[in-house]
């Protein structure tokens, strides 16, 4: 069995645990505890601080991918496809060549149902995996209300998971996705749902790993911040401040 067919087989045994990481020292953390590892394209805001997604780069995703890979052993590793990288077949299968054969990534994640399901499925044919992403769609849309209020929304995301399924992705993120529909989509599809803001109705969940370490400061009601490493960080920087004023810093021991 092979590393997405296991992952696959998760569904239905045990929540799928899954985080981003954009560089080889967090990587190597969290690859312990992942199912997967996302190079996420929320880089850019997170690291870049752009206003969108829209301006990430295809040589930004490969250059952290490349970091990330050297901190990634266990975990399926999946990298995001930028936005206007994949508008097309052949432009897609050309940019998620780029990508594997760059970074040896396990596969790339694209935003969007039923207009990329052919995009998905040259991907395939091609021997590319491609996990799925529905709800919200920060590649595309100005609007971060969650998704699934409306009756016919509702009806359009549970199809597109479908479709996306028979195109053949091994897995669909869900991005604030109401609770119901979270739930009736992965009753209503063979492959993993994972969630971000989509309920525990989900087969795993994803979050930004800047977000739970308390490295990003983000007023979301998905996030839960498990620890607060800003505050690791100042405490050491500002030790190592006092120490040098005081000239404490370095003794013998650290020179030569
Ligand atoms: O870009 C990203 O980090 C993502 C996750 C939020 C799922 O797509």
């Amino acid at each position: 069995m092979n590393k997405i067919e296991k992952f696959i087989k998760k569904k239905n045994r045990s929540k799928i645990i899954c985080l981003t990481a954009y560089s080889k020292n967090i990587a190597n953390i969290i690859d312990k505890h992942c199912d997967l590892t996302l190079v996420g394209d929320s880089l850019g805001s997170v690291l870049y601080s752009f206003a969108s997604t829209k301006k990430v780069t295809m040589d930004m995703m490969i250059e952290h991918s490349k970091s990330v890979r050297k901190g990634v052993t266990k975990s399926l590793m999946i990298v995001d496809m930028p936005y206007n990288t994949y508008r097309n077949s052949k432009e897609a299968l050309k940019n998620a060549r780029k990508i594997i054969s760059n970074t040896k990534c396990d596969g790339v994640k694209l935003e969007g149902g039923k207009k990329i399901c052919k995009i998905i499925k040259t991907l395939k044919k091609n021997k590319i995996q491609v996990m799925g992403h529905l709800g919200i769609l920060p590649q595309s849309e100005k609007n971060f209300k969650y998704k699934g209020k409306e009756i016919a929304e509702k009806k359009k995301i549970l199809q597109d998971a479908k479709l996306l399924e028979k195109a053949g992705v091994f897995s669909i993120v869900l991005e604030c996705v109401e609770s119901s529909l979270a739930k009736d989509i992965t009753k209503s599809i063979k492959i993993p749902t994972i969630g971000i803001g989509a309920s525990a109705y989900c087969d795993g969940q994803v979050l930004v790993t800047d977000d739970l370490i308390g490295l990003n400061k983000i007023n979301a009601r998905f996030v839960k911040q498990y620890s607060n490493v800003e505050k690791y960080i100042n405490d050491a920087v500002l030790k190592f401040k006092q120490d040098v004023r005081k000239i404490k810093f370095p003794t013998k021991k650290h020179s030569y």
